[in-house]
Order: structure tokens, then sequence, then C-alpha cells
């Protein structure tokens, strides 16, 4: 079996690098943020390090990579406290990947990618419609991670939109069944395939 250790990884070539530990912490969430600065101006981009931080309140996080450059989500997010969080489907990776490119400030992602802005409840960022399950949430928290200059964001969620037929009796969301797809490293998504679900585990 291949060991690569510290000495190796010193010697890796960056973008060799990059998608090696981008791929081998395992699948991640496939999630459009979707924000609009104080004037309505939208952006959407797609996210993978979404994680669930807790429940009660419902919580969740987001890395966001170093702001050495214009980064217009949290700009948006900091400027206005609100963001949508839009799970993505296999009808739509290609458009969702797309976003992921450095368009200008003045170009909304949701028109350059061909997405339709959703305005739900009086909330002032936009959900991506074509989403199946599409959360709002209210910025929280931000740490900055010092080891790399990265950023947690916590947001909380207030508001949460799928067919109540993805809800099963124990409250658990039917992801698989709703099409929501994962995410390998930065360029590969896919489909999910349920094995078994468990009950709570005793010793
Ligand atoms: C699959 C995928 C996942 C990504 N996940 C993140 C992420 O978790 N955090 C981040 O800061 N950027 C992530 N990016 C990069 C952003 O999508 C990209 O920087 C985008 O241009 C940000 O747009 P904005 O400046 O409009 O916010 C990801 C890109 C791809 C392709």
């Amino acid at each position: 079996m291949l060991h690569i250790n510290s000495e190796s990884i010193e010697k890796m070539e960056s973008r060799y690098q990059a998608n090696l530990f981008n791929t081998i912490s395992g699948f991640k969430s496939a999630n459009l943020i979707g924000t609009a600065d104080k004037n309505g101006k939208t952006n959407l981009a797609i996210f993978n390090s979404v994680i669930h931080i807790g429940a009660k309140p419902p919580y969740l996080g987001f890395i966001l990579r170093p702001t050495t450059v214009e980064r217009h989500t949290y700009e948006n997010i900091k400027e206005t406290n609100y963001y949508t969080l839009n799970h993505v489907h296999e009808s739509f990776i290609a458009q969702a990947h797309q976003t992921s490119a450095k368009y200008d400030r003045e170009v909304s992602e949701f028109k350059a990618c061909g997405f339709e802005e959703e305005y739900l409840d009086n909330f002032h960022p936009p959900y991506v419609k074509e989403s199946k399950i599409k959360l709002g949430l209210q910025f929280e928290e931000e740490h900055l991670i010092k080891a790399n200059d990265t950023i947690l964001i916590i947001g909380k969620i207030l508001h949460a939109y799928l067919d109540e037929k993805l809800i099963s009796k124990d409250g658990s969301v039917d992801i698989s069944e709703a099409g929501t797809v994962t995410i390998s490293g930065l360029y590969e998504y896919l489909k999910t395939t349920k094995l078994k679900k468990f009950k709570y585990a005793k010793p």
C-alpha cells in the first residue's frame, strides 16, 4: 500500500496535493448558497463544506476560503446577515458547478448559470427555485481558523422548505429520495443509494 507522509506531501505538485486532500476526507454535501447585497443584487455559489453544528437550536456551519480575493457570498452575508442554502440535485449539477467560476461582482450567477431566483416569506436573499430542499439562515458567528486563514461561518436555520413526503415519522429527511447529490473533491458529483437505516445504538 502506498505510504504518503509529511516529506512526500512537501514535495507534491500543488494541484495534485489540492486534489488529493480535497477528496481523501470523504464525500461532501452539495449546496448552493444564495445571497443578495443590501440593494438586492444577487449572488449564488456552490459550497461543499456545509456541516451540522447542532439541532437545538438548528445551526449549520460552512468553511469559507481565505478572504485574500473578493468573496461575494461572504461580503453579502456580512452586509445583510442572511443567506439561503439550497440542495443540489442531479438535474442541475453542471449549472451548479458553473457557479464556482469567478464572475464579476456585477454578474449574478443566478442569471449567468441558469437558475431562477425565488423569494419566500419576505426573506431578503433568494432561494434557488429548482432546488427541492432549501433553507433560510441568519448569520450567527464566524471563527478564523488560524492554521490556514479559512473562516468557519455559523448560521441559524430560520426557514426550511421541502416536500412533506420527504420527512419520515421520526423527523429524518430522505435526502437520497430527494435526489440530492454528493461531491467528491471539487470536480466529481455522485448520486447516492440508501443501504440501511439503523436505530439509535446502545451498548
Ligand atoms: C464543488 C465545489 C465546492 C466548493 N466549496 C467551497 C467551500 O466550501 N468554501 C469556499 O470558500 N469555496 C468553495 N468553492 C469555491 C466557490 O464556489 C468559489 O470560490 C465561488 O467563486 C465563490 O463565489 P462568490 O465569490 O460569489 O462567493 C467550491 C467550489 C466547487 C467547485
